[in-house]
């Protein structure tokens, strides 16, 4: 038998150029890819640092002292940023997210999101503008964050028991704190509590590490009115070690959940959503709001690619098209170039409408050699 050879690129280098087409495409909100899916969400990743070690995405192996980190040079700046926001916007973003790694580890995070919160759609509406965040610094910065103009977060947490998760973040945080922000940032109003509006938590199931929590986790968020949102353990980066045996399907964790605890299944709040949505409901076998309900997001074992909306700008101003993409595009390099704003609006509106990428629908079919398997970007670079 020989042996594969892995290249060990990095692929932020690699780039692909973000050329201007010849023919102007004006932002007017109608953009469609070559699937037919319309661009309605942008996240945003404003550092590619992180205090927590996530397993499944910044192993301590990998993520080491030596880690070469991007230097502050090559971040886009915030003028930058909401630049080329407003001409996502212009081409019919409604939502825009910001990521990391940990994007409230962003020196003065709250002069960004008060540039963006100023953004108005074509029809004068302001954004759904959101944050994940792991809440380390929530309960220091909830407050501030709501006064520049965030409307809601999203705090990632995947267990209650301590030790779990300390072992989980790989840095020893206690649980206590994050729980901490999560009040802090239901007391400032991070979430109005409209479908899909709510102060939300997400956790990553792994089979094997915090299957145990699930129950747990369930029954501390029921009727508190934060949407617990449970996300298959996925094969996102290239250094987390990802193997399907711990993968637990969220048909599993809606079974588990509604042996104890009954479940009914409800409408999309928006389409393309990523989560499947689950109401806690009453004695009647009816969905009962006061209970509040979950979400689950199944990226693995049923893919949700179909209407994926979503685009991404990296922490150095590249355009991914998908999160298991290998490559972004270089907008930073037009927008340092001194390109107009039609020019970088043509060329996001020249990319979108190429896009096929449906990495999740196509992963059974690929193969190590075949697929982008080798060469994905990660997620702590490029937003989750
Ligand atoms: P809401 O507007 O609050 O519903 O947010 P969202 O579900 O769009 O975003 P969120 O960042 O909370 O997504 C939760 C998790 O779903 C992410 O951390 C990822 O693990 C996963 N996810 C989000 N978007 C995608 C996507 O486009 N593809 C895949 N495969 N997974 C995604
Ligand atoms: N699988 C699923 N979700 C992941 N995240 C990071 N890595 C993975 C992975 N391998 C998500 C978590 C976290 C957010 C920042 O990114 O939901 O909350
Ligand atoms: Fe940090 Fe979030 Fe990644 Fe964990 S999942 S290492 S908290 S960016
Ligand atoms: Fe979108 Fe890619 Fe995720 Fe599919 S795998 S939903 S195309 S980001």
């Amino acid at each position: 038998m020989s042996e594969r050879v892995i290249p060990l690129v990095d692929q932020r280098i690699a780039s692909l150029a973000a050329p201007v087409p010849a023919q102007p495409i004006v932002a007017d909100g109608l953009l469609s890819d070559a699937l037919g899916r319309p661009l309605s969400d942008l996240r945003i990743s404003v550092t590619d640092r992180c205090n927590f070690r996530c397993n499944y995405c910044m192993p301590k192996e990998v993520f080491d002292k030596d880690y070469p980190y991007l230097p502050h040079g090559a971040l886009l700046s915030f003028e930058e940023i909401t630049r080329t926001a407003k001409l996502f916007v212009a081409h019919g973003v409604r939502k825009i997210r910001l990521t990391g790694g940990e994007p409230l580890l962003r020196k003065n995070i709250e002069v960004l999101i008060e540039q963006l919160a100023a953004l108005r759609t074509p029809d004068g509406q302001p954004l759904d503008l959101t944050l994940t965040t792991n809440g380390s610094l929530l309960a220091r910065k909830a407050k501030s964050l709501k006064a520049a103009g965030l409307k809601r977060v999203t705090v990632s947490l995947d267990g209650l028991d301590d030790a779990v998760f300390r072992a989980m973040n790989d840095v020893d945080f206690p649980v206590a704190d994050v729980l901490e922000g999560i009040e802090a940032a239901r007391a400032a109003g991070l979430g109005s509590g409209e479908p899909g509006h709510s102060l939300k938590i997400n956790m990553v199931v792994k089979r094997g590490t915090n299957e145990h929590e699930i129950l747990r986790m369930a029954r501390h968020f029921r009727g508190t009115g934060i949407v617990l949102r449970f996300i298959e353990y996925m094969d996102v980066g290239a250094t987390n070690g990802w193997r399907m045996d711990e993968v637990l399907p969220s048909a599993d964790v809606v079974k588990m959940i509604r042996a104890e605890l009954p479940l009914v299944q409800l409408d999309p709040s928006v389409p393309g959503e990523t989560a499947e949505r689950w109401g806690y409901a009453d004695a009647r076998g009816r969905h009962d709001p006061a209970l509040g309900e979950i979400g689950v997001i199944s990226s693995v074992t049923q893919a949700f690619c179909r209407d994926c909306n979503r685009a991404r700008l990296s922490t150095e101003g590249k355009l991914y098209l998908c999160l298991f993409a290998g490559q972004g595009y270089d907008l930073r390099a037009l927008i340092r170039g001194g390109a107009s704003d039609e020019d970088i609006a043509s060329a996001i509106g020249a990319i979108w409408q190429g896009r096929s990428d449906r990495y999740s629908e196509l992963r059974s079919t690929l193969t190590p050699d075949t697929g982008p398997a080798t060469r994905r970007v990660e997620m702590s670079y490029i937003g989750g």
